[in-house]
């Protein structure tokens, strides 16, 4: 059976809120974080909770085994669905893995690549990353492309350059139709999972950085239209300063989408 996407209508920027041309997205990656129970718990209480919001949009993005179980929770929901991961190829002996096909097959309209937690403990290249974005843009899924600096990076003035490249070579080969569906993620090392969040002028400052670049790359027009998130350490506190910022269009959220109560005060962000 296909469980094919609804509100498709939300991956094109057309909708506008708080003065920005592109539709908010806050996705929470549950990372290797919750049984099939207790996924399909969770979504009860964000369907309860996170409900009313028709001029953003809301994804989770559960681990691989819970992924057709939230699918058929979330069908007819706001809640929309994403994998953490794709293979490039559409099948093949490629034992453990999982393709883009299969993902769209089950409902899944978005996938995380190139997360810094692939990069770092499974020796994702940028070179992986560009087969991966090439795999979601040919099985239909909106690929949400991660990019940040380390610690030692930033300290060394490289957090502009390094977003850079890897903007530029995940995106090689890409065409400017693609543009519309493009989400880059900025989402430096040193704040993920440490409580050290970037400040909103430090995040804001990579984002016009990562604008400007897809637009020098794709136009100006691909480049107002796509959305940049932010990710590292977004927790309810947070979240408004933000979203204040001319160039943050949403957020990958992790330890704070765990948790019902929180990821609905980051759904409901007040920017100013
Ligand atoms: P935390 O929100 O737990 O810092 O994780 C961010 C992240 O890696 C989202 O992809």
């Amino acid at each position: 059976m296909s469980l094919s996407p609804e509100r498709s209508d939300l991956a094109s920027p057309k909708a506008k809120t708080a003065g920005k041309a592109r539709t908010p997205l806050l996705a929470g990656n549950w990372k290797m974080c919750k049984t099939i129970p207790e996924a399909l718990s969770l979504v009860d209480e964000l369907k309860a909770s996170c409900s009313g919001l028709p001029d953003r949009e809301i994804l989770v993005c559960p681990p691989a085994t819970s992924l057709e179980s939230v699918s058929r929770a979330v069908r007819g929901s706001f809640l929309r669905l994403g994998a953490q991961n794709l293979h490039w190829e559409s099948e093949g002996a490629f034992t453990g893995e999982i393709s883009g096909r299969m993902l769209a097959s089950i409902g899944c309209a978005y996938v995380i690549v190139g997360h810094s937690e692939r990069r770092q403990y499974f020796s994702e290249t940028d070179a992986v990353v560009q087969k991966k974005i090439h795999a979601a843009y040919r099985e239909g899924l909106v690929p949400i492309l991660c990019v940040g600096e380390t610690l030692e990076e930033r300290e060394k003035g490289l957090a502009s350059d390094v977003a850079a490249r890897q903007i530029r070579q995940g995106l090689s080969g890409l065409g400017p139709e693609n543009f519309s569906k493009l989400v880059v993620a900025y989402e430096p090392v040193w704040a993920i999972g440490t409580g050290r969040t970037a400040s909103p002028a430090q995040a804001q400052e990579i984002h016009a950085v990562i604008r400007g670049l897809l637009s020098e790359l794709y136009g100006g027009k691909a480049a107002d239209g796509t959305r940049l998130l932010y990710g590292g350490s977004i927790k309810p506190d947070n979240i408004d300063s933000l979203m204040a910022q001319p160039d943050i269009d949403g957020g990958l959220v992790g330890g704070a989408s765990l948790k019902a109560p929180d990821f609905a005060r980051i759904v409901k962000y007040e920017s100013r």
